[in-house]
């Protein structure tokens, strides 16, 4: 899978793809993510990428020729399953999502900064709005980059264990059971004795039961 990211502050990414899970999907050319300072693409002198809103107010606006320069350019190489604008207004979030955008072969993610978009650029450009959460962050960089590790470690081969990424929490609408490892008691704090048992037919029980009581607990509906 491939996925570029269109941004103005491209050292905000840097960081999340160069370490653990996500900088061994790389490196096993499972997942190729391209960052694209959205500035390279302005035609001024100054290579300004905001101005001032039309009809006045505070705060500056992301200009569109620029974004829409790198978008074509991009474009012209290769055809793109989704152009995907990060907003807190956008669609939430969810595993269900991430599942379905790892079996594309190619996304753009765009961060928007500043007061937000030219809206012209999200009508004609933009196939899908995506929000992490209800709450204004600084600039899309976190949510993509956001978007980017929950799909990225859905990718078969990304993790070791091809399971592991189907026993995580809201696959099947459940949240995944306590984990517990080495020591067996710490200041008196013990396991709890059937995942010590190596009877896997009952742990495995025991595990469901308490996927099943978490997610009542934690997100009462989610399993229902
Ligand atoms: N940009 C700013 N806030 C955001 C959010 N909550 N989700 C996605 N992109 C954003």
């Amino acid at each position: 899978m491939r996925i570029d990211i269109l941004t103005v502050v491209p050292q905000l990414l840097e960081s999340p793809f160069s370490h653990s899970i996500l900088k061994r999907a790389k490196e096993k050319g499972l997942a190729e993510i391209h960052i694209h300072n959205i500035r390279d693409f302005t035609t001024n002198k100054h290579k300004t990428v905001d101005d001032a809103p039309f009809g006045g107010g505070a705060g500056m606006v992301m200009m569109i020729e620029p974004v829409v320069l790198c978008l074509e350019h991009l474009q012209s190489q290769r055809k793109y399953d989704d152009i995907i604008y990060l907003s807190p207004d956008g669609e939430l979030f969810d595993q269900k999502m991430a599942n379905r955008i790892s079996l594309f072969q190619n996304i753009i993610l765009l961060c928007g900064h500043y007061k937000g978009i030219d809206e012209r650029i999200r009508e004609h450009f933009i196939t899908k709005e995506i929000s992490i959460g209800n709450y204004v962050l600084s600039g899309g960089e976190i949510a993509a980059a956001v978007v980017a590790d929950a799909v990225i470690r859905l990718l078969p081969g990304v993790l070791n264990d091809g399971t592991s990424a189907l026993s995580d929490s809201f696959q099947d609408n459940l949240i995944a059971p306590p984990v517990y490892t080495r020591p067996a008691e710490f200041r008196g704090l013990k396991v709890p004795d059937i995942l010590l048992s190596g009877n896997t037919p009952e742990v495995e029980k025991w595990r469901h039961e308490q996927s099943v009581k978490r997610t009542r607990e934690k997100r009462p509906g989610m399993a229902d």
